[in-house]
């Protein structure tokens, strides 16, 4: 009896094992089969009921059955195998024409855009770049500047100071005095670039940038001063806008004035970017004073000259209108992304 199921077994499995065409049949006729709760272990329990005697003789037979099945299973499991990593490469297609994963497409720096604007417009009307130091001296910051010891600027709650002789630029105008006493006149430049003072807070960093302009040559006039930024205001933030200027003090102009442009957002009605006043302040200007020209190796008699420094992030910011300078020095990519070229 216990002999005929096992030949049944032997059979059905072998045929089973030579007919699976595929590795999940094949597993799941082992498991049938030779698995823990399969066919075969079933039988082996019933052992029990063969004479003592024949028992050897028996275990022998079932042993070898089991191994001449496992051995049909492990040559059909390697067909089986073979003919699906065959199958697999002939189907699978790996397509090294497709493009790869791309790094995606980088933009200018809002800050770098408007800067290369204002030196683009400046430069139609004959103005070329120069760059000074970060870390300047005492003279170049301060006293060539006409900036006098006592004077609040270099305050030490204002400056940052490296060394007694050393600050870091607290704003671009030390450039004015680099270029005049590197360079003959006329004189035509705007010197971009940061500027650092011990300022924080919600409208002001510690370090921002600025852009200087000068221009040395003779009988310079306010006139001059006025028509340049008025057609720089107008080409920069849009025609039709008004620019004011207002008296003001800077030691190294005279007279100086403060400029103001039309609120480019409500084109001068008032609104939140304005404080309702329906002007902006973008900087400061005026006529270089005498003792600077002198300090910088020009005669005062021969040659007059106009000078401006503009806040660039404030220019961004009333240009796109951004609501928080902070913004601009978070690295805030869903930002930035807006400002591609
Ligand atoms: N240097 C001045 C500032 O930082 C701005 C300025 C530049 C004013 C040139 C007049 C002329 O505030």
């Amino acid at each position: 009896m216990l002999k005929e199921k096992i030949e049944s077994i032997k059979k059905r499995a072998t045929d089973e094992f030579l007919g699976a065409g595929e590795s999940q049949k094949l597993y799941e006729a082992k498991v049938k089969f030779l698995g823990k709760q399969g066919e075969f272990s079933q039988v082996m329990k019933e052992m029990g009921k063969i004479p003592k005697e024949e028992r050897p003789q028996f275990g022998k037979m079932v042993n070898e059955i089991k191994i001449e099945l496992e051995q049909v299973y492990k040559d059909q499991e390697s067909q089986i195998r073979k003919k699906e990593l065959d199958q697999k490469i002939e189907t699978d297609f790996l397509d090294l024409s497709l493009p790869g994963p791309t790094a995606g497409q980088g933009g200018a720096h809002p800050l770098s855009l408007v800067t290369s604007e204002i030196v683009k417009i400046l430069g139609r009307i004959g103005f070329s770049v120069r760059l000074g130091p970060l870390i300047e001296s005492d003279r170049y910051n301060f006293e060539a500047l006409n900036i006098p010891a006592d004077h609040p600027a270099r305050d030490m709650q204002d400056t940052f100071y490296v060394d007694d002789q050393h600050v870091l630029r607290t704003h671009t105008s030390p450039v004015q005095i680099r270029t005049m006493e590197s360079e003959n006149p006329p004189i035509r430049i705007v010197a971009p670039g940061p500027v650092f003072r011990k300022d924080h807070d919600a409208s002001h960093s510690p370090n921002f940038n600025q852009i200087e302009g000068l221009l040395i040559d003779k009988e310079v006039s306010m006139a001059d001063l006025k028509g340049t930024i008025t057609f720089f205001v107008q080409e920069f933030f849009g025609k039709g806008l008004k620019t004011r200027f207002r008296p003001s003090f800077f030691p190294f102009t005279e007279p100086s004035a403060e400029v103001d442009c039309q609120c480019p957002v409500c084109k001068g009605k008032g609104c939140q970017l304005c404080s309702q006043t329906g002007w902006i302040e973008i900087g400061g200007s005026g006529l270089v004073h005498p003792n600077v020209l002198q300090a910088s190796g020009i005669d005062p008699e021969r040659y007059q000259g106009y000078a401006f420094g503009f806040g660039i992030e404030r220019m961004a910011i009333i240009k796109y209108g951004i609501d928080d300078i902070r913004i601009l020095a978070e690295n805030d990519l869903r930002f930035l992304g807006q400002f591609k070229l």
